[in-house]
């Protein structure tokens, strides 16, 4: 195939803030930093966030928030935030430059610009559409400390590897994959759980039409009631080791927390694939949703306010096995009841297995059923 244009990173340059240092630590600040916190800060230094070089400050805040844009207006609509309580934020006031710690282990640097106040209501509100308490992404910023910092983040050092991140890839090393097999188009997909047919059929739908597929879990903080992100990584291993083409696949893990938000992170999760060099994005039904917290397709509305988002959205209607037509249908084409269809949502594949039921064949593979129903309890019981 020819040479081509890849799809630039978002804002134009893929960022990598990765150092080496030799500066010496002593008498420095030091911030502790959880292990899902430091999992979006090696995203920043590694280009996933791109153009994000760390948290954003106030006025940035408030326009992801309230517009879904950066101030430059780039699309931007979930923030990614660093919360201290107050007499934290005193101490980062003066320090200027600061450690970040995580399980004992100086890993970033973090340059404090700004600490300004959180106000969680109205972030919710905005964020996600509501206030009620049981959405996730409510309950997470009622808990969250009063205050925010805003600054750039160095990286100099990875978090370790295990099994968990075996198939983590950074947006530099998916390029460089998909221009030496010089694809032209890519398909991203974004994914929470564990695959039933109906993600394997959008994925091969759009296959028909693109040259190669970025198959992307999520893997990192769930609400109570998901599937585990071991079974789900253990759960796709499988699948593609028996159902896919690996000349059109490259399988990679992205390690950040679902946030729940619905349509606004349908945009989030189209701009981090766009980063890795994705020239297209699947959208199906409900996509990150949460209860019935969000229209099934309000996740394929919010991109009509994004023209210039660069990445193309793929739409897909939801898919469901057809009895009458023996295959994998939807509403534009298929034109028998609802009485034929076997519905395929995550959520029925949690409520089947929970009571103990082998999914059908048509719902999901049967390897994966196995993989399922191995584990003596296949969901996360803390949030
Ligand atoms: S998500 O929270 O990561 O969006 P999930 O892993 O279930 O949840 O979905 C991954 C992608 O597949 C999303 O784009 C979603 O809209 C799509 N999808 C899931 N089930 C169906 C279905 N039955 N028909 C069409 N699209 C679907």
């Amino acid at each position: 195939m020819g040479h081509h244009i890849p799809i630039s990173p978002h804002g134009g340059r893929l960022v990598n803030r990765v150092i080496e240092t030799k500066m010496n630590f002593d008498g420095m600040t030091s911030l502790e930093i959880s292990n899902d916190l430091r999992n979006d800060i090696e995203n920043m230094a590694d280009g996933i966030f791109s153009p994000l070089e760390g948290f954003v400050g106030s006025d940035e805040f408030s326009n992801i928030v309230h517009h879904g844009r950066l101030c430059n207006d780039l699309a931007w609509t979930i923030p990614i935030m660093l919360d201290v309580d107050k007499k934290t934020s005193a101490s980062m006031k003066d320090a200027g430059e600061v450690l970040l710690k995580n399980n004992n282990e100086y890993f970033g640097l973090l340059h404090v610009d700004e600490i300004f106040s959180l106000e969680k209501l109205p972030v919710a509100r905005a964020l996600y559409n509501t206030d009620d308490l049981k959405h996730p992404g409510v309950s997470k910023i009622s808990a969250m400390n009063d205050f925010l910092i805003g600054g750039k983040v160095e990286v100099i050092s990875r978090i370790s590897e295990s099994p968990i991140r075996k198939f983590r890839m950074t947006p530099l090393v998916v390029r460089s994959e998909v221009q030496k097999r010089g694809w032209e188009t890519v398909v991203g997909f974004q994914t929470r759980n564990v695959p039933h047919i109906a993600h394997e059929m959008v994925q091969k739908a759009a296959l028909n039409i693109y040259d190669g597929l970025f198959l992307n879990p999520l893997i990192g903080k769930k609400k109570q009631g998901d599937f585990k992100d071991e079974l789900i990584l253990n759960a796709y291993s499988s699948l593609i080791n028996n159902y896919y083409p690996m000349c059109s696949t490259i399988f990679a893990t992205l390690h950040t927390e679902m946030r729940y938000a619905g349509p606004k992170e349908a945009i989030h999760h189209a701009i981090m694939r766009k980063n890795f060099g994705c020239s297209h994005f699947i959208v199906g039904r409900d996509h990150a949703g949460v209860g019935q917290f969000y229209h099934p397709f309000a996740a394929h509305e919010i991109f009509k306010n994004y023209p210039d988002l660069e990445i193309e959205p793929i739409f897909f209607p939801e898919f469901y096995y057809c009895k009458r037509c023996l295959g994998y249908s939807n509403a534009k084409n298929c034109p028998h009841g609802q009485e034929f269809r076997e519905v395929l949502s995550g959520t029925k594949m949690r409520k089947m297995v929970s009571s103990g039921e082998m999914p059908s064949e048509y719902l999901m593979r049967p390897e994966i059923s196995r993989i399922i129903l191995s584990y003596s309890d296949p969901f996360i019981s803390t949030s």
